[in-house]
């Protein structure tokens, strides 16, 4: 066993080898949809398999606040559908704590109401961009007041939206279906255009909830006033917490990994494609659709990578697997070297800043940019005292490091962990020898 507990803080010894089999939680982003699609729906919903993740359960919190009757069992979610007029205004301002999913989708279904709220949630989203959906939901209709300089927490009045045609400026799923899901209450055909693809969980689910989606290239098509109905739906387990176990398994020599019912969504895949094409020994087993989505098991091998360069036109599709993927870069033959990922810069922290910083202090040479980052390749990491800055994907990222690194690396602040994978640093100890 390579770790130690702490309360606050995690020490990661370096790994021997990495050996077994895991189901990862419920997708995160997948239990998000289905459970905001579930309120508004007519009838029963039973999500099973939904996320462990914090930031899931402020998506039902903020449900709950709005009316919505849930019970909850461990990773089984039964939501009794309001229907699409059937939210009430909640007396409390709604805490999305720090999810950005829950108040940029969520504000959309808002837009539809004949209501008002207000939505806000931790610092770090206080921090975090809302003019990307204030502008589109606007237009639809809604008035929507942010913090100065379009900051959380909003203040929306929905009522009765109209359709419009709106041509995405930044590559942004959770824009995307907040205006889908505002679509919902709209007279008419709103229709979204992509500038690259992004995950389609919310086109997926609302097409399996009765709703009628048109897609045609990068054009997503909603008829409004739909009526969803209320079904029985699996979550299948999250790949963007499978990636923090396929780079270690691919990293930490003599590792052989298993993992099962893996969401494997063609706009979530970028990065195994990515690794295989770089020599990354990752087979793909046992295809399934799963309401919609494919699901799949992997075998992932240990063994030497080649690195390189990931063209800009995929970042959107893998931009929360670029943390764990640049620890990758350093153990690669060439390094890796990505751009056009500014993004990442207004994720739950500075996503560039925070890797190169944390690099640094385990002793690699790392290059940033505006929107993106250079890591050289064959670099030696050593443990290091290392922050979190708050954010679970530099937490994991960086345990990830800390297996390959020579001496102990402490994570600071891990318990961000929760938000996404509260059990990360059991699965990892439950596989490291
Ligand atoms: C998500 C979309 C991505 C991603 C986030 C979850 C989603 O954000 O980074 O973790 O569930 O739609 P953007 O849509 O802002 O790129």
């Amino acid at each position: 066993m390579g770790l130690l507990s702490f309360t606050k803080h995690k020490k990661i010894k370096p790994a021997k080898r990495l050996a077994g089999s895991i189901r990862f939680p419920g997708d995160k982003s997948v239990s998000h949809r289905y459970a905001m699609l579930a309120a508004i729906a007519e009838g029963e919903s039973e999500i099973h398999f939904f996320a462990e993740s914090a930031d899931c359960q402020s998506t039902l919190n903020c449900l709950e606040e709005l009316g919505v009757r849930i019970k909850r069992q461990g990773n089984l979610v039964v939501i009794e559908g309001a229907g699409p007029e059937g939210l009430r205004p909640s007396n409390r301002q709604l805490d999305a704590g720090n999810s950005g999913s829950t108040i940029r989708m969520l504000s959309g279904i808002l837009s539809g109401q004949a209501f008002r709220s207000v939505i806000g949630g931790d610092a770090s989203l206080s921090r975090r961009p809302m003019k990307r959906v204030m502008e589109p939901l606007t237009r639809m209709g809604a008035r929507i007041e942010s913090s100065t300089g379009g900051l959380p927490p909003l203040t929306i009045e929905g009522g009765a939206l109209k359709p419009i045609r709106y041509e995405l400026p930044v590559a942004s799923a959770q824009v995307k279906t907040a205006v889908l899901f505002a679509g919902l209450f709209a007279d008419g055909m709103t229709e979204v255009v992509e500038p690259h693809r992004t995950r389609d969980h919310s086109e997926i689910a609302l097409e399996q909830m009765g709703a009628q989606i048109g897609r045609h290239g990068g054009t997503i098509a909603i008829q409004g006033k739909a009526r969803l109905k209320g079904c029985k739906l699996y979550v299948p387990g999250d790949i963007s917490s499978a990636a923090f176990f396929i780079v270690a398994g691919l990293l930490v020599p003599g590792s052989d990994l298993a993992f099962h019912d893996v969401g494997l969504n063609p706009t979530r895949t970028a990065m195994i494609d990515l690794l295989q094409s770089m020599g990354g020994d990752i087979k793909v087993l046992k295809l399934d659709i799963l309401n919609g989505e494919l699901i799949g098991n992997l075998q992932v091998t240990a063994g030497r990578l080649r690195g390189g360069q990931i063209s800009p036109e995929i970042i959107p599709e893998l931009i929360d697997e670029l943390p764990v993927l640049a620890v990758l870069g350093t153990q690669t033959e060439e390094g890796l070297f990505f751009h056009g990922a500014q993004e990442l810069r207004v994720k739950e922290s500075d996503r560039i800043a925070a890797v190169a910083e944390n690099l640094r202090k385990m002793g690699a040479e790392v290059e940033e940019y505006p929107d993106g980052l250079r890591v050289p390749g064959r670099q030696a990491l050593h443990g290091a005292e290392v922050s979190s800055y708050g954010d679970h994907r530099i937490a994991m990222a960086f345990a990830v490091a800390g297996l390959i690194a020579e001496g102990a690396t402490t994570i600071m602040d891990s318990e961000c962990v929760q938000i996404s994978f509260p059990t990360f640093f059991e699965t990892l100890a439950d596989v490291t020898e």
